[in-house]
């Protein structure tokens, strides 16, 4: 509640998705009113879970593509706090520059233009990713990735290594939205989450969570694409998706916050990730032996920013993995 009783006004851009659905969750349950935006609102399987909190409370649901300008005037209005955490994926386009890099670029620049227009607005959430920070083309290990790091977006286009689109997408989007917000005055913050884990309030499991889950599921395409994710971007980093919502809040909402923040609460290798999941869950036949692919990750991402701002993470890696287990296993994803 603000100083005279009105419930406080927050837009969460692109609600159906894994994050921001736990994000409007999280956001109902403080007292806020939310407006979110969905690409579709006719698609009532893909928004179900949005309609569900609406029980929860105050929640308005608007539609909006990232490439229509003039659509997010309407939810933007009267809000404090603007998330921006829809991205385009595809992972297998063969079009990366349109497919993802134009409308992520479009995408973060409509909305900061429509935050610009708008009275109310306080401050912009951006949700990044540590895709944004750790791709580089350094050799050997040791490192220790903070918020002054920038994948380098030049190694990814010539390289062109499977899957660069997405991470160029996300440190040049992110990068226009600090110019814009220099030149407009927007006060931003960007957060840099790492792979996450936890349960999703989606109808279909969030494929994201397929990776983060592979050596469990024994899904051999994902458990290539995993190695691929430790190869790429140095290291398999992982948070609980509560605790990225949470700092997500958590910084919105605390004056002193600037700039970009890492959010991630373990950072590991393969091989390691390998060894502690079939220790904790010996009913599955989880492989150990990676012969030839490096047993320690190249390098951490530090998260001692977020940490000495005051926040603290809930969730080490016993827990994300034991509630990923047990939302696969509800989903018929996996056996007990
Ligand atoms: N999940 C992770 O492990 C992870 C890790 C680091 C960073 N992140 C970041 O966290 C954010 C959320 O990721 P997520 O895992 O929640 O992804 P997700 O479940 O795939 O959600 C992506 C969302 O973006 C929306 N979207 C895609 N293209 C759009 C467009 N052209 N216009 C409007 N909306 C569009 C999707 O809408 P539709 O429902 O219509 O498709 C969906 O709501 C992203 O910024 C991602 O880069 C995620």
């Amino acid at each position: 509640m603000d100083k005279i009783g009105m419930k406080k006004k927050a837009c969460v851009i692109g609600g159906t998705g894994f994050v921001a659905s736990e994000l409007v969750k999280q956001l109902l349950l403080k007292g806020y009113a939310v407006n979110t935006t969905v690409r579709n609102p006719d698609d009532l399987k893909k928004i179900s879970h949005l309609v569900e909190l609406q029980k929860v409370g105050e929640l308005n649901i608007f539609g909006a593509d990232l490439t229509e300008a003039e659509k997010f005037d309407a939810p933007i209005a009267g809000c404090e706090l603007v998330f921006h955490v829809a991205t385009p994926v595809n992972f297998a386009s063969e079009d990366p520059e349109n497919d993802m890099i134009k409308p992520a670029i479009q995408g973060v620049l409509n909305i900061l233009r429509a935050c610009s227009r708008a009275k109310a607005v306080k401050r912009v959430i951006l949700t990044s990713s540590a895709a944004a920070v750790s791709i580089n083309a350094l050799e050997g290990t040791g490192f220790v990735m903070d918020e002054n790091n920038w994948t380098d977006v030049d190694f990814l286009s010539t390289a062109k290594p499977p899957t660069w689109g997405y991470p160029a997408s996300k440190a040049l989007a992110e990068k226009a939205a600090w110019k814009f917000a220099e030149e407009n005055h927007i006060d931003l913050i960007a957060v840099v989450p790492s792979m996450m884990g936890g349960a999703s309030l989606t109808p279909e499991i969030p494929s994201s969570l397929g990776l983060a889950m592979s050596l469990i599921t024994g899904n051999d395409f994902l458990i290539n694409a995993l190695k691929g994710m430790q190869l790429l971007s140095g290291s398999i980093s992982i948070s609980h998706v509560k605790d990225v919502c949470r700092a997500h809040i958590f910084l919105a909402e605390k004056e002193s916050a600037s700039g970009r923040y890492i959010c991630c609460a373990h950072n590991t290798s393969v091989p390691e990730l390998a060894k502690f999941l079939n220790k904790r869950y010996p009913q599955y036949n989880i492989p150990t032996e990676f012969e030839g692919f490096p047993s320690k990750a190249k390098l951490i991402i530090s998260s001692e920013k977020l940490i000495k701002e005051g926040f603290s993470f809930e969730f080490g890696i016993e827990q994300v993995y034991d509630e990923t287990v047990e939302y696969f296993k509800s989903k018929g994803a996996l056996k007990n």
